[in-house]
């Protein structure tokens, strides 16, 4: 029924935004190389993007953003507050809200939930998840820190070997997790 559809969803939203604040404790790992950290908590935005609707995704780290930008410390090593969003991570922020809804849009058109549809799953969100928002993050980058965005995205290379196997995770942990929290 629509309506139990939408009560878990809505519930399955604030467990996710919970967990993406959980995540924010762990501190983020200094690369040296740019101002931007190796984070935990973009696994969950991958896997919020992988098992919610595009809606309730934007919706669950819209509310993450929202706390962080009104000065509560949910972000990676309690960091939080308008400023975050103006500083070298900004543009990251931004591909973080934009990710949910398009890695559930692309995985509705790729019917990329089904039982054999895992690897079309990891390819989504490999793309949107770690792509486009690393992406984003260097445009942004560049812009911010008076870096080329060549070296902005060369930089971003250090995130890969983590983010991929954050990808996978993310791919795992959904398959998991949607029959139990009985998600299509
Ligand atoms: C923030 O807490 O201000 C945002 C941090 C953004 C970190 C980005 S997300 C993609 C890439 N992978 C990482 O582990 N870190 C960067």
């Amino acid at each position: 029924m629509t309506t139990t559809i939408s009560v878990r969803q809505l519930a399955t939203t604030a467990m996710m935004t919970a967990l993406l604040v959980v995540l924010g404790l762990f501190p983020g790992i200094p690369l040296g190389l740019i101002p931007v950290p190796i984070v935990l908590q973009n696994l969950g935005i991958m896997l919020v993007g992988a098992l919610l609707r595009a809606r309730f995704g934007t919706i669950s780290v819209g509310l993450l953003l929202l706390m962080a930008f009104i000065g509560l410390p949910v972000l990676s090593g309690g960091r939080g507050g308008a400023a975050v969003f103006f500083g070298p991570t900004g543009g990251y922020l931004i591909g973080w809200l934009l990710a949910p809804a398009l890695i559930s849009g692309l995985s509705t058109i790729w019917h990329a939930r089904e039982t054999h549809g895992w690897w079309r799953e990891l390819v989504i969100i490999l793309l949107i998840g770690v792509g486009l928002v690393d992406l984003i993050g260097s445009l942004w980058l560049a812009g911010q820190s008076h870096m080329t965005l060549s070296t902005a995205l060369l930089s971003n290379a250090a995130f890969l070997p983590g983010d991929i196997l954050k990808a996978i995770i993310a791919v795992l942990l959904a398959r998991r997790l949607r029959p139990v929290l009985k998600l299509a």
